[in-house]
């Protein structure tokens, strides 16, 4: 019987260093440890061994199943940490990939624009005013010399919200609302929405203006060519021209449109500009005495000028789109070129 035990003993260390998984090592700890085991079989014959040799039998039995314990409990937590290390190795991030890249919006072409407009009339120490989509006829008209029955209402295709109220044809009302709260001197630069009855390749329902308002003692219609020139010079290019011709707006007198020379074909003639050699990008004149009337402003003491743009026409110009819709669409495709 001892013979036999020395036997187990190396079997089932042998057995246990050789177990490669924590499954072979379970499967060996019930073939020598379990109810059944070997071992455990040896320790219950102990008492059926001759009575001198069952204390040395016993002890020796005893030592072997602790062994065994011991060396199953070390190659346990042997086959463990691997079980782990492996599991980390297979997760492992490869610090070397390149990382997936964020897209980043941007802004409007049309915002881009407008943000560019302010920029260079805030340096000529205009402060930026705002005023409601939704405008009041009073506000829209008759504060800016255009009663009910005059003819230049026809010039503007009104959307109306109801009787009296508008949705602006223009940011020009901005003007009035600013005055009736500031004391001259004022200078002002507006960006808005604005909204008329027209659509086409080159006409949206809702376009965007920038008005500018500059009233103090003293301004003359050569402070406006002055600023026009050097706002014209700031975002078309050094080599800009510009002209002004006569037009005819109510709320300024005298009053001009103005046109650049043409960025496609700088004056030669061109599709973009009609073979004119010239674009048209604002309205603009001295500020009418009726209208700083309605101000309260004393037209004795102060002149000023004003002006309006359309800032989609000078996106397009800026960035040769042939289409104002391809603006409103909203086409990332279109968007991401900006
Ligand atoms: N409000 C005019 C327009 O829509 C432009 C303008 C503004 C003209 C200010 C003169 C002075 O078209």
């Amino acid at each position: 019987m001892r013979d036999q035990l020395e036997a187990v003993r190396g079997e089932a260390l042998r057995a246990v260093a050789d177990a490669a998984d924590l499954q072979s090592l379970e499967t060996a700890r019930v073939h020598y440890l379990g109810r059944k085991g070997v071992l455990t079989n040896i320790l219950r014959n102990v008492s059926e061994a001759p009575e001198e040799e069952r204390p040395v039998l016993g002890k020796t039995a005893n030592e072997i199943k602790k062994a065994v314990v011991s060396a199953i409990e070390e190659r346990k937590q042997a086959l463990e940490a691997k079980v782990l290390e492996d599991q980390a190795e297979q997760d492992r991030a490869d610090l070397t990939l390149p990382g997936r890249r964020p897209s980043f919006g941007h802004k409007h072409p049309i915002s881009q624009v407008i943000e560019e407009i302010t920029d260079i009339f805030a340096g000529l120490g205009f402060r930026v005013a705002t005023g409601p989509d939704i405008e009041t006829e009073y506000y829209n008209f008759d504060s800016l010399n255009t009663p009910a029955d005059h003819p230049a209402r026809d010039l503007h295709d009104t959307f109306f919200v109801k009787p009296g109220v508008v949705l602006r044809t223009h940011t020009s009302p901005v003007q009035m609302r600013v005055m009736e709260q500031t004391a001259p001197p004022v200078a002002v630069i507006v960006p808005g929405r604005t909204f008329r009855v027209d659509a086409d390749a080159s006409h949206s329902p809702m376009f965007h203006q920038v008005e500018g308002l500059w009233v103090d003692k003293g301004v003359t219609f050569a402070e406006l060519k002055g600023a026009l020139m050097l706002f014209s010079h700031a975002f078309f290019g050094k080599d800009t021209e510009v002209r002004f011709r006569p037009h005819y707006f109510p709320f300024t007198e005298p009053s001009a449109e103005m046109d650049i020379s043409c960025t496609v074909c700088k004056g030669q003639g061109c599709r973009v500009c009609k073979h004119l050699g010239w674009l048209e990008i604002l309205g603009c004149g001295m500020v009418h005495p009726e209208v700083f009337k309605y101000a309260n402003y004393d037209s004795e003491t102060y002149t000023g000028f004003a002006f309006g743009m359309g800032v989609d026409r000078m996106a397009m110009l800026k960035h040769s789109i042939d289409s104002i819709h391809h603006l409103y669409e909203n086409d990332v495709r279109f968007l991401e070129q900006f």
